[in-house]
């Protein structure tokens, strides 16, 4: 069993990340922390013990940073909905929120698998960097870090950055100083991880709470996609959780990373030395390029469907 530590900022694809992470049988999921970022805390917060419940799991949940280290909190309400689900239907969640903050959560959880925790991050990394600055062991404590963020080439949020680093780039830029193992699922790999309208009409067509869920849930960002020219909607978010249980789905090259905090035109950055002459001094990730959508689609919907 693989044990890790999801920090999420639940919308709609970390709904989906998470349906797919509870039916990895080789993930010990030890806990959960949400942070602002798609909408605020208390909804992120809220919308991941619902999609436990949904899910029929009830994984100990955590309340992290209600915005970012030193900027205003930005949503993205606008292509997650005002509820960060997409409007659907799901029932309420069916238990509480833990007490301890976040960041001290997650240092328990890696004191108590010293050197195995891999920490999935797939929101702004708000909560990563209160531990990393609280607790100066917790660099040695992790397997990894593995988030879904920045892009070695393009953005979401500008040209150049991507929602999970942009909201947050000092906090971004402590995990890659901090000397922990990276993997980094940017776009330039989540891009390629998309759903199509008739891979989704399929999923629906096998019935279930959980596809219907997912179909509803994904609606809106699903048009926002096509509208902006992407074949389907893209499961950003489930991509670090699938490297960790498939690997050889991916393909990437070690790389040195670091983010833009000063700029402004180019804030948030993730510049990415993989082609340069001056390579920077270290290769402090593994930045991950390409993925084989179809295998990808297999053992998604195999997950969804398995919810009967
Ligand atoms: O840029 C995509 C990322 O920003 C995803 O994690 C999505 O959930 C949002 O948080
Ligand atoms: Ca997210």
């Amino acid at each position: 069993m693989i044990p890790v530590w999801i920090d999420c900022d639940t919308g709609v694809d970390d709904a989906a990340a998470l349906l797919l992470a509870h039916q990895l049988k080789e993930l010990e999921i030890v806990g959960i922390s949400t942070v602002a970022g798609n909408v605020r805390l208390e909804k992120t917060c809220e919308n991941t013990r619902k999609v436990c419940t949904l899910a029929g799991c009830n994984y100990p949940v955590y309340r992290g940073a209600d915005r970012p280290l030193l900027r205003p909190y930005k949503d993205a309400a606008l292509f997650h909905g005002a509820d960060g689900l997409g409007g659907a239907a799901i029932m309420e969640a069916a238990y509480a929120a833990e007490s301890l903050p976040a960041w001290d959560a997650i240092y328990r959880a890696a004191q108590a698998h010293p050197g195995e925790l891999e920490l999935v991050a797939v929101g702004p990394m708000t909560n990563i960097a209160i531990a990393l600055l609280k607790y100066p062991t917790l660099s040695k404590l992790l397997k990894r870090v593995l988030i879904m963020g920045g892009a070695a080439v393009g953005g979401n949020c500008t040209p150049c950055a991507e929602f999970n680093i942009y909201t947050d780039p000092e906090a971004a830029q402590q995990l890659f100083r901090s000397g922990v193992p990276i993997v980094m699922c940017g776009l330039d790999v989540t891009l390629k991880a998309y759903i199509t309208p008739q891979e989704i009409d399929a999923l629906l067509s096998r019935g279930g709470e959980v596809a219907k869920f997912f179909a509803e849930s994904t609606k809106n960002s699903l048009r926002l996609s096509l509208e902006h020219g992407l074949p389907g909607v893209c499961m950003h978010d489930s991509c670090p959780l699938l490297y960790l249980t498939h690997p050889q789905l991916f393909c990437g090259e070690e790389a040195g990373v670091f983010v833009e905090t000063q700029a402004h035109l180019t804030l948030g950055k993730t510049v990415t030395d993989l082609y340069s002459d001056h390579q920077f001094a270290e290769k402090n990730a593994l930045v991950l390029l390409d993925i084989d959508r179809e295998k990808f689609l297999e053992v998604f919907t195999r997950a969804i469907a398995a919810y009967g």
